[in-house]
This record gives structure tokens, C-alpha cells and sequence, in this order.
């Protein structure tokens, strides 16, 4: 009703996180009236910051584009408030919690609560004991949403699991995979389950393999001590690339409903088997040719013997009647040539064939930047040649929907909080099946420091990579390049 109140409590509200992502997607949720009324944002860290101080960093990472925008912040940071204390005592959480009841006292409907974990994992469990024991409110709901690094394999994945189970129900916790947020990975299920011609041919008697791309242009930009106990196999490809494979590759959900959803991915990543050495190209970048990048041994917390890997593909096969025998070739890596996350799905060859040098199809879901749909098809050469051409069918983003500003993805995750939706969450068991698949890898990988092949910063990857993707099945159309059309 009117009266219900909703706080959003962020811990780690001093902190990278919360000011690049929480707060400006939570600005960009009032600006549209997405947040409820009577919403309030209470940060909490452990730094003293004044208030004033507190609201002029939430500012400054938020851009504002004319006077009606620039009085809507000024609204949005009289909302947001901040607490300091430590992770670890109750005194502390017992004063957070007298800060959001005031505020909640206003108004006499329910009293809802958001907490948003912005938080290092050495703190993760304290803090989530504190406020189920201390901020948790029984005149409303409480959501707990929690961000990655669940655990670094199996076994640690299982025991934070344990730690958090020991107070939040598995109902209440929202494990954030911020790429399940972004725009074109929500598409995935209307374009294979609203569209009649996608949906019959997605199978493996038409499709041949499928590529999954995440591409970074930078390094780990003093991020490298941090990144070096991770890799870039927890840090994209366990996470993010994997969910988009199960998307691409779930039968159709019962239902919307959250659990059926989940019901199906979870399937899939159980249907996979356990990556071996064998399945893998790792790669580590070096310093770029004209001395300008350094390289990833030399970013400061980086031991100088890492066998650390910052680029991956790996192929994997999943075992059911759909995708029996068809490639899904997962690549990952930083310090590359260019930003780009896409999907390409790439038919089989035409069938008894009579048209000399023709490519087989592809669709490709450019999920960033540039969002698109695009089909690679053959067509005549128009003219009056008879030639078949490479062509396509292009559904750009910029061109087609040019009124329509695409959310960051934390907007959007955000707002399925607070709807309550937990479709685009990822669920224990989902968790656990991931880490499977990776986690013999990764220990064998450690154990035998396995050397990464390099590659020079800004270059396309490792020189074997596409030896790797040729000998997994995926077919290059050398002479075609798509480009996104100009507006
Ligand atoms: C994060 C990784 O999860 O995703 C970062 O930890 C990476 O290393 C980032 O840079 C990429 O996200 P996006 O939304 O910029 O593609």
C-alpha cells in the first residue's frame, strides 16, 4: 500500500562497488519512478565520512544530463544517508538498525529491507550474521543481495553456502551475476521461445557450434592483486559466459516463475562434463609492442612466477538429446583489441551444396557495446552477377530503437529485487553445478602451474586461438567483417 516503506541498506557503501554501480543504478531507478515510494538508501562502511562528504562522492559519479535530471539527484541524495561501523559487532549493527527505524517509523504500512552486500568476502559472513541477528525486520520482507566471489572452487563455494544458509533462507538471498542484467542476455529466451523460426532450428541437426566472447581492452589496471588468487576463469568465464551457455542452451521453462526458470538451467550445466587441460587454450598478456601497456607480471600484487591466466577459451559439449556433439567454445580475456561481448551461433553446412564458396549462417547476439541481432546469411550478389555473397539481416539496436536508452544492467537486476523477481539470480544448486564443471581444472592448473602461452597487450589473444576454435568445428568467413550501422 501507499504506507509501505522500503529501506535499501548498502554495506560497503564506501567502497569501488557502490559507487560505480549500486548508487548510480539506484539514481537511475528513481529518475524513472522505479523505485517504490517511501524508499530510503542508508550506506554503511566502516570509514567515518560526513554526510555532505558521504552524498558529494554518490554525486560525483553520476552523470546528469539537464536541469530536471540535476533537481531529481538532488531529491535522490536527500533519500540516501549514511551509518559508519564495523562488520564484525553487534553494537555497530544495532545502530544501523536504529537509523532505519527511525526512518521507516513515518510511515505505518510494511517495513521492507534491501541489503546489498557490496562487500570483500573476508568480511561477508560476519556481516550477514549481523544483520539477520540485528537490522533483519519482522514487519516486512527482507531480500539480501550478494555478489561475487562465491568461493574460489567446489568445496569453498559449499562452505560459504553452509555459512550463509546458517542465517538467510535460500528464498531471501539474490546472488547478483550482473551480466544476467544486461539487455541482450534477457532477450535470449524471447528470441528462442517467442519466435517460431529460431526456436526449430535450435538444435544440433542445424547448428554446428556456438561461441560465446567476452573481450576487455584493459589490463587489471592495479587490480592484479586481487585478480591473481582468481584468474580469468572464476573472474568471467565460471560466472558470466556459463550463465549465458545455459541460457542459450535450456529447454523451455514450464513457466516465467523463477524456479522454472532456474529449474531448466540448472539441467543444462548438470548435463556438462568436468573440463579437462586438454579442453582449454590459456593465455597471459605481456607488455604492449610500443612499451606504452605493461604487462600483467608487471602490475603491482602480481607475483612475477604467475601462471595466473587473464584469457581462456574451453570447449564444452553437454550431454543431452538436444546438444549431443555440438561445440559451445567459451573465450574470455583481458588486454585484448577491442570491448566485445557477442554470441554467435553458427549453423550446419547446406546439405547437398550446389553453390561454390558459400559460409554457413550465423546468428550473432552482440550483447556489447553496439547491441544487435544480426543473421549472417547468403545472398545474391546484386547485379548481374549469379554469385552467392555473405549478407545479413540486422536488427541494431541504435538504428531500430533510437528513443530507447538501455539500462546498466545493475538498474535492471536491482528492480527484480525489488519486485521480488528471482528469475535472473543464480540459485545454490546452479552455483554448485558451475563449480563442478570448473573445479578439477582449476586445482590441476594450481597444482602443476600450468603456463599460460602469452600474448602482447591489445592483440587478438594467444597466436594459438585459432587453431583452437578451427579444430572445435567453428568455420571463418575470412573476406566478412560486420560493422554496426552509423546513425
Ligand atoms: C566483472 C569482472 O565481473 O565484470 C571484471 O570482475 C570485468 O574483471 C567486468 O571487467 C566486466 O563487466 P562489464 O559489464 O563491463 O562487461
Amino acid at each position: 500500500s501507499a504506507e509501505d516503506s522500503m529501506v535499501v541498506i548498502v554495506l560497503g557503501a564506501s567502497g569501488d562497488l557502490a559507487f560505480k554501480k549500486t548508487y548510480p543504478a539506484l539514481f537511475g531507478l528513481y529518475k524513472n519512478s522505479f523505485l517504490p515510494p517511501n524508499t530510503d538508501i542508508v550506506g554503511y562502511a566502516r570509514s567515518h565520512i560526513e554526510l555532505d562528504e558521504f552524498r558529494k562522492r554518490i554525486s560525483s559519479r553520476i552523470k546528469v544530463n539537464n536541469e530536471k535530471e540535476q533537481q531529481q539527484l538532488k531529491e535522490f541524495l536527500a533519500k540516501c544517508t549514511y551509518v559508519s561501523g564495523s562488520y564484525d559487532d553487534a553494537k555497530s549493527f544495532k545502530k544501523l538498525n536504529d537509523a532505519v527505524d527511525d526512518i521507516q517509523k513515518r510511515v505505518g504500512g510494511y517495513r521492507h529491507r534491501v541489503f546489498y552486500m557490496a562487500l570483500p568476502p573476508s568480511v561477508f559472513i560476519p556481516a550477514s550474521k549481523g544483520l539477520r541477528e540485528h537490522v533483519y525486520t519482522r514487519k516486512g520482507n527482507n531480500r539480501l543481495i550478494v555478489e561475487k566471489p562465491f568461493g574460489k572452487d567446489t568445496e569453498s563455494s559449499k562452505e560459504l553456502g553452509h555459512a550463509l544458509a546458517q542465517h538467510w533462507l535460500e528464498d531471501e538471498i539474490y546472488r547478483i551475476d550482473h551480466y544476467l542484467g544486461k539487455e541482450m542476455v534477457k532477450n535470449l529466451m524471447i528470441l528462442r521461445f517467442a519466435n517460431v523460426f529460431f526456436g526449430a532450428v535450435w538444435n544440433r541437426q542445424y547448428i554446428h557450434n556456438v561461441q560465446i566472447t567476452f573481450k576487455e581492452p584493459i589490463g587489471t589496471q592495479g587490480r592484479g592483486g586481487y585478480f591473481d588468487e582468481f584468474g580469468i576463469i572464476r573472474d568471467i568465464m565460471q560466472n558470466h559466459l556459463l550463465q549465458i551457455l545455459s541460457i542459450v542452451a535450456m529447454e523451455k521453462p514450464v513457466t516465467l516463475d523463477a524456479e522454472d526458470v532456474r529449474n531448466e538451467k540448472v539441467k543444462v550445466l548438470r548435463a556438462i562434463q568436468p573440463l579437462t587441460v586438454d579442453d582449454v587454450l590459456l593465455g597471459q598478456y605481456t607488455g604492449s609492442p610500443d612499451g606504452k601497456e605493461p604487462g600483467y607480471l608487471e602490475d603491482k600484487g602480481v607475483p612475477k612466477d604467475s601462471v595466473t591466466p587473464t584469457f581462456a577459451a574451453a570447449v564444452f559439449y553437454i550431454k543431452s538429446e538436444r546438444w549431443d556433439g555440438v561445440p559451445f567454445i567459451l573465450k574470455c580475456g583481458k588486454a585484448l583489441d577491442q570491448q566485445k561481448t557477442e554470441i554467435r551461433v553458427q549453423f550446419q553446412d547446406v546439405a547437398g551444396n550446389i553453390y561454390p564458396n558459400i559460409a554457413r549462417n550465423e546468428l550473432v547476439v552482440r550483447v556489447q557495446p553496439e547491441e544487435a541481432v544480426y543473421m549472417k546469411f547468403m545472398n545474391k550478389k546484386p547485379g548481374l552477377s549469379s554469385a552467392a555473397v555473405t549478407s545479413e539481416l540486422d536488427l541494431s539496436y541504435a538504428k531500430r530503437y533510437q528513443d530507447v536508452k538501455i539500462p546498466d544492467a545493475y538498474e535492471s537486476l536491482i528492480l527484480d529485487v525489488l519486485k521480488g523477481d528471482k528469475a535472473n539470480f543464480v540459485r545454490d544448486d546452479e552455483l554448485d553445478a558451475a563449480w563442478k564443471i570448473f573445479t578439477p581444472l582449476l586445482h590441476q592448473i594450481e597444482r602443476e602451474k600450468i603456463k599460460p602461452e602469452q600474448y602482447a597487450f591489445g592483440s587478438r589473444g594467444p597466436a594459438g586461438l585459432n587453431a583452437f576454435v578451427e579444430k572445435h568445428g567453428y568455420r571463418r568467413d575470412a573476406g566478412y567483417q560486420w560493422t554496426p550501422p552509423k546513425i
